[in-house]
């Protein structure tokens, strides 16, 4: 195991979350039930605009929208192949197929003509998919507007994967505010976090009630414990929320800092020949949280590729890590149809995430910086002498 010095994307702690933790102990609601959890779910519902059940993380809570769907064996459900297993692993569980899709090159989210295209083709065979989950990617929003106007044309509803979205924001709302159902990851490693935890989010609040009930066992409002169909342990501990609750306070300096790091990252690296950035679509009153600072490195331009500068940095107890390996490029997705070209591939070979926690000094971005810059002035030198052999 590698030690590492400077982390991905470790938790940063707002300084608030022992008193609220204390709170909730000494409420003694040490359970999947209290105040806090409460607190949570209002807060984040009056943040997004929309009625929340606050889950045991991003991924119960798109199973428990995907439920809702009615989603079952022999459906189909797409999803953008440049995503974290999380994204598609509830279609699984309900037994459905999983189809890939790639992303546009402009934001690396869904590519809405490719999805347009691909539903023409799927309505025409008489074979629509049963919900479409496009995801917010390193902070970024997809193009829900554009996603949305083109599934609505097949009656196909979008689940937004919105898990590494908590702060972004599209065309002046939150992420994944306008699908059929947004979810959100508190996870360790996201900009805010409750230690491990999901919000499902909806501006229907049947589907919310539904996706509650579900998320506790499936309990019918009895004194016994009565039941008419199976649920899930997945709702949050009301120790993570109060958690959370402290998390929430800082969301917006967060969100500052993070895009503050990526600014510092381009400062430095942004005129290296062969580097360029994750770009940012601004649709009107959008914003990115830069969640991760991402860079491709183009290797016939550098000279090295980004394994290389990835293992430099970790000589150098640095983590990075490498953009999302596409979905249909797993083992365990090789039967999966996949739809698009090579968009997400060659992201995926050229892309690395660079250290991006809210809680890094200057100096922490700038030596980080400094050893990419290294890496690449080194291959600068071995290219520069294999073209003058
Ligand atoms: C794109 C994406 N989808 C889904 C998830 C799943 O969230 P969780 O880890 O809270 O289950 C994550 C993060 O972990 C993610 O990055």
């Amino acid at each position: 195991m590698v030690h590492y010095e400077v982390f991905l994307s470790p938790p940063h702690q707002a300084g608030t979350e022992a008193a609220l933790i204390q709170e909730a102990l000494a409420s003694n609601y040490v359970a999947p039930a209290g105040p806090m959890l409460d607190r949570f779910e209002r807060e984040f519902s009056e943040y997004v605009g929309m009625p929340c059940v606050a889950v045991s993380s991003g991924t119960a809570a798109l199973h428990l929208a995907l439920r809702h769907l009615d989603v079952g064996p022999g459906d189909q459900v797409w999803a953008a192949t440049l995503t974290f297993i999380g994204s598609i692993a509830p279609a699984l569980y309900q037994r459905a197929q999983p189809v890939f899709l790639d992303c546009e090159a402009a934001s690396w989210t869904l590519d809405p003509e490719l999805l347009s295209e691909a539903l023409r083709t799927a309505a025409r065979a008489g074979r629509r998919p049963k919900a479409i989950i496009p995801t917010d990617l390193y902070g970024q929003s997809c193009d829900l507007d554009a996603i949305i106007q083109v599934s609505a044309d097949y009656g196909v509803p979008v689940i937004c994967d919105s898990a590494e979205a908590v702060g972004t924001r599209y065309k002046g709302r939150p992420a994944g505010k306008g699908a059929r159902a947004a979810a959100y990851s508190f996870n360790g490693n996201k900009i805010i976090t409750s230690s491990g935890g999901g919000i499902l989010a909806s501006d229907d609040p049947k589907l919310i009630t539904r996706a509650r009930k579900w998320a506790t066992q499936a309990r019918e409002p009895a004194p016994h414990y009565e039941h008419l169909e199976v649920g899930y342990n997945y709702r949050l501990s009301n120790i993570s929320a109060a958690i959370g609750c402290a998390q929430l306070q800082v969301l917006e300096e967060r969100v500052a800092r993070r895009r503050a790091i990526f600014e510092r990252y381009r400062a430095v690296l942004g005129d290296l020949p062969g580097i360029t950035f994750m770009p940012e679509l601004d649709h009107g009153g959008s914003r990115a949280t830069r969640w991760l600072t991402v860079i491709l490195i183009d290797p016939m331009v550098t000279g090295v590729d980004r394994e290389a500068v990835r293992l430099a940095l970790e000589r150098e107890a640095i983590e990075a890590r490498p953009v999302w390996k596409p979905m249909h490029l797993q083992p365990v997705f090789r039967h999966a149809p996949h739809i698009g070209g090579t968009v997400a591939e060659t992201l995926f070979e050229t892309g690395l995430c660079l250290p991006s926690g809210s809680g890094m000094s200057d100096a922490e971005v700038d030596r980080v910086a400094e050893v990419v810059g290294q890496c690449l002035a080194a291959g600068e030198a071995v290219l520069g002498a294999s073209l003058s052999k």
